[in-house]
């Protein structure tokens, strides 16, 4: 039976980074990542921004290249499908029936997009973006499409808002809540998005239920709502959010709640298997209490490090600042900490002025995250600030005086200079 001392079901960020960052630290064993989809392992962020828009193709979006894996003793099994983990046997079958025995297990299995249970969401036309596969026929779609309706209006959907009310598509974002992104932003930017997409020509239905994806012949031709409202369409993108993939934990007897339960170790109930990345739920110091599971490139490869440390036998609990970016349009947004929930947001910077601004949001009296608007030097002290656990109160966020950047007390070179959506 074929095997490695560490077995990686997961090649994205997560798992790409933790075999990359094993062999940095010195790992001399057999390291071996499994992937399910076809391609060499990539990255996802620029699939609904550079790559939608046709300004970044798949060899770019590489994560490592082709003999990166062999100079590094990595091996890699793409198309393959883990279906079992065999705790006791310490095995993973695969769906081809081959065993792999694993000396340590990690489950970086990542998410999956959530499916729009209504009728009509298997028309020809109903798209989602998560793997390259998808982003392919998006874009596609995207050369022909005419009206595009977007239900959702979470990062997938405004991302893809963005890029097709700029190819001169008509689309309309469909969303169940009153406001977008309302679980990753403030009220206050929220608005700033929603305003800034709209003078793009975006339109918005808030409060809106999918009731029905009407198609004709088997096309899609409109997106129908409770209130009896009908969007039409001839491209419609479902963005409704993910779901772990945390069935193998699941079935195998590990615990699960949305997300693969883990320590602050990254460590599973079963001290030969750790999961990380976006299928693992984990205590967070800077949320507002209970675990978490993110969905970032930042907490994919944070982890991964953090878990490479404690394989090396350097075992420190995972404690990095949650850190998140969106492009969309002129706008870049970026988040440092987890700013909702909050309970005061105070306003630095002119949301009108065309030179950016931040939203500084505080629970219980402390700073939790702040949310930049193309305002990268901002951005990076929030980190800072956040990251040291310095203490700032919201008089002094909001106050254009006071000087953040010697309150950070550092230099953040870097961060000057660069271009808003840069
Ligand atoms: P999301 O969670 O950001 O947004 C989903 C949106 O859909 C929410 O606004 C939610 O209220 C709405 N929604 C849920 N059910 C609905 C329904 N039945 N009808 C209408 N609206 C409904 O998830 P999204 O945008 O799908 O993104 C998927 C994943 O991709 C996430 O993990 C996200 O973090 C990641 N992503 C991250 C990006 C970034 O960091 N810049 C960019 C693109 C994707």
């Amino acid at each position: 039976m074929s095997g490695a001392d560490v077995l990686i079901l997961g090649a994205g960020q997560a798992g790409v980074q933790l075999a990359a960052a094993l062999r940095e630290g010195g790992h001399d064993g057999r390291i071996l990542l499994l992937g399910e989809e076809p391609e060499l392992p990539y990255q996802r962020p620029p699939l609904s921004k550079a790559y939608l828009s046709g300004k970044a193709d798949a060899p770019q979006l590489r994560l490592r290249t082709d003999a990166f894996y062999a100079e590094n003793r990595i091996g890699l099994r793409l198309g393959a499908r883990a279906v079992r983990i065999e705790r006791a046997a310490r095995r993973v079958r695969l769906a081809s029936g081959e065993a792999l025995a694993y000396g340590h297990l990690v489950l970086a299995t990542g998410a999956r997009n959530r499916a729009l249970p209504v009728p009509g969401a298997a028309l020809d036309g109903v798209m989602q973006l998560r793997t390259l596969a998808e982003a392919e026929a998006l874009r596609r779609r995207l050369g022909t499409a005419r009206r595009a309706v977007v239900v959702g209006a979470g990062f997938i959907g405004l991302e893809f808002a963005a890029v097709a009310a700029a190819r001169g598509l008509e689309v309309t974002v469909v969303e169940a809540l009153d406001r977008p992104m309302a679980r990753s932003v403030s009220p206050l930017v929220a608005a700033h998005l929603r305003a800034a997409h709209e003078r793009a020509g975006v339109r918005f239905a808030f409060g809106a239920a999918v009731t029905r994806i009407a198609g004709e012949a088997g096309r899609v031709a409109a997106v129908e709502t409770a209130d009896g409202r009908r969007f039409p369409a001839d491209l419609v993108l479902i963005g409704i959010g993910v779901v772990p993939n945390a069935g193998l934990a699941a079935e195998a007897g590990l615990a699960v709640a949305d997300g693969i339960v883990v320590d602050a170790l990254l460590r599973t109930g079963d001290p030969a298997i750790s999961a990380i990345g976006d299928c693992a739920r984990f205590p967070c110091r800077f949320a507002a209490g209970a675990p978490v599971r993110l969905e970032s490139v930042q907490n994919a490869a944070d982890q991964a490090r953090c878990l490479a440390a404690r394989l090396l036998g350097r075992a420190a609990p995972y404690a990095a600042l949650p850190w998140f970016w969106s492009d969309q349009g002129a706008l870049r947004l970026q988040i440092a900490g987890l700013s909702v929930p909050h309970d005061r947001a105070v306003l630095r910077g002119d949301p009108a002025g065309g030179q950016g601004f931040s939203v500084f949001c505080f629970r219980g009296g402390r700073l939790a995250g702040v949310e930049s608007v193309n305002r990268p030097l901002e951005h990076v002290l929030a980190r800072r600030i956040l990251e040291r656990g310095l203490d700032l109160t919201p008089e002094q966020a909001a106050d254009p005086a006071f000087d953040l950047k010697a309150h950070a007390g550092a230099q953040a070179e870097g961060a000057r200079g660069r271009a808003p959506g840069a």
